[in-house]
């Protein structure tokens, strides 16, 4: 099967180096297709120069957030209040569903072939290269330990005797998917057979995962548990400090720029 990754990613200072870093990941595995979505009204050179370097197979698309639905952290938004990259990652399941239909509609028995698994890359975690196997034989949800996420070190599925019950986390700990967007791959069947789910900027914080997963259909007991049962850490949930540019601020004013006519 091929993977495809969908990865939301916004224009900021360490964004480059952000999406460098995944490109160095995603070089090391075959048959993989990166679906990569600006949070932006138009594609950005950058973005657009960069893929096109990486040597991957991808598509470049964009839609921008809708204003007001962006964190305002200026106007007193919490950091965490309102969801990121759902636009994002609904247009690039609208890119799937509008691919593969084209080529097979759902029922044709050439759309079962199709063989796929989606799993979202958000563009600033760290991923194990021992990950994508991983992805790879994931037949209707796959789920395993996240680091770095939900104020633990792991956040982790509970598996006993080989099933998922629950989840071992402290954040929310009632919600019925309580695993982060890194956590989980879906099968691109199940994608293509519920063209209506996806995510929503409607849901409750920390609900995106469960919204999802329940729009597929998905049930716990249908969760199947990868990385050692769940035992050991395939992907950080990693967040890149923002880039300190107060010195540049006084160059600035000065007509002074660092970066003057260079890409960064
Ligand atoms: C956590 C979760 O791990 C994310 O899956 C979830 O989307 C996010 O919280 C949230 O809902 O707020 P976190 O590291 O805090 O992740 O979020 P970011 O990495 O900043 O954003 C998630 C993705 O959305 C990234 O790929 C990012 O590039 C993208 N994004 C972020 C946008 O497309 N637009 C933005 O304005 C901000
Ligand atoms: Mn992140």
């Amino acid at each position: 099967p091929t993977i495809f990754l969908i990865t939301p990613t916004y224009a900021r200072h360490a964004q480059k180096s952000d999406l460098t870093r995944l490109v160095h990941t995603f070089k090391h595995v075959e048959n993989l297709f990166w679906i990569v979505v600006e949070d932006a009204s138009d594609k950005s050179d950058l973005v657009a120069k960069l893929l096109r370097k990486s040597g991957l197979r991808y598509a470049h698309l964009n839609v921008a957030t809708p204003k007001g639905m962006k964190i305002d952290l200026a106007s007193g938004d919490k950091q965490w209040s309102k969801p990121r990259g759902v636009w994002q990652r609904n247009e690039g399941l609208r890119w799937l569903r509008e691919t593969f239909n084209k080529q097979a509609p759902v029922g044709n028995s050439a759309n079962q072939q199709q063989e796929g698994v989606v799993y979202f890359a958000d563009d600033d975690n760290t991923y194990d290269l021992d990950l994508f196997p991983e992805i790879r034989t994931v037949r209707t949800a796959g789920v395993w330990p996240v680091a770095f996420v939900g104020e633990l070190l792991v956040e982790k599925p509970i598996v006993v005797a080989g099933i998922v019950t629950g989840w071992d986390v402290a954040y929310k700990p009632d919600r019925p998917f309580a695993v982060d967007m890194a956590g989980f791959a879906v099968n691109l069947r199940l994608v293509l057979q519920h063209p209506h789910a996806g995510f929503d900027d409607g849901q409750p914080v920390g609900y995106q995962e469960t919204y999802f997963l329940r729009g597929l259909g998905v049930t716990l007991p249908d969760l199947e548990p990868k990385a050692g049962n769940c035992s050991e850490v395939l992907v950080w949930h990693t967040r890149t400090e923002k880039v300190n540019v107060f010195a540049e601020k006084r160059w600035n004013a000065r007509g002074k720029f660092s970066a003057g006519g260079m890409e960064f």
